[in-house]
């Protein structure tokens, strides 16, 4: 197990492009150090999938306004699941982990999280969330609107074909058919919305440390986080 100098409790900010394995990093992280880990992209795609089931979307259209207009009735939570080792988010009580996922969901959450109500109020909830500290929590703007102060930040990329086989072999694993083309399409799409929104787009933070892990096992992975946690 690792330990940092002073024993206490920070904020550990991920961010990074999309489908990096920013999230089986994090988790393994928050593991290890007895930490709560926060996927702050299923909070994106959780609200996507209301908007989605509601009627805010017609053929592929986002209607902002309508949108806006359901925030309120949109009630998310997350509750330990022991099989998994991390958090399953819930909207309304009812387990969601299953829909968020899937491909119709990732085409369309990239203009949820463009409206800047919807970031407002995710991002105030992720504060509560990490305001005792002793969190990973992983996303797009942890580290630089959420926790800009957080203790450590790392900023992780990968190239997009290495990151589109890793999410073809994740979806055809749950039994999704997709095709690779469909994904490496889907993932080009979304590191463009993802940087160049208008709202907090996806940039590293000036103090982050960069993981590039391409070419690494997550054996490896911990290694590297394990320098860099003694580090701080
Ligand atoms: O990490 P993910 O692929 O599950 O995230 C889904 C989408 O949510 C992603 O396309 C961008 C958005 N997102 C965001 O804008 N800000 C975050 N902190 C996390 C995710």
């Amino acid at each position: 197990m690792s330990t940092n100098p002073n024993n206490k409790k920070i904020v550990i900010a991920v961010d990074g492009f999309s489908s990096c394995g920013k999230s089986t990093f994090a988790k393994m992280v928050a593991a290890r150090l007895g930490y709560i880990f926060i996927d702050t992209g299923a909070m994106y795609r959780a609200v996507t999938l209301y908007a989605l089931e509601h009627g805010a979307f017609t053929n592929g259209i986002l209607n902002e306004e309508m949108l806006v207009g359901m925030l309120d009735d949109i009630h998310i939570d997350f509750r330990f699941n022991p099989e998994r080792g991390a958090s399953d988010i819930y909207v309304g009580g009812e387990w969601v982990e299953g829909k968020i996922r899937t491909i119709e969901v990732s085409n369309l959450v990239s203009a949820v999280s463009a409206v800047g109500e919807v970031r407002k109020r995710l991002v105030a909830m992720q504060q509560r969330m990490g305001r005792d500290k002793g969190v990973v929590m992983d996303g797009r703007d942890i580290g630089t609107v959420v926790f800009p102060d957080a203790e450590l930040k790392i900023f992780m990329t990968a190239d997009p074909e290495v990151r589109a086989e890793r999410r073809y072999l994740e979806l055809s694993a749950k039994g999704e058919e997709v095709s690779r083309e469909e994904i490496v399409e889907n993932i080009r799409q979304r590191d463009h919305l993802d940087q160049n929104r208008a709202i907090s787009p996806l940039r590293k933070a000036d103090d982050a440390v960069v993981l590039d892990n391409g070419g690494m096992t997550l054996e490896e992975e911990m290694e590297w986080f394990d320098k860099v946690f003694a580090s701080v």
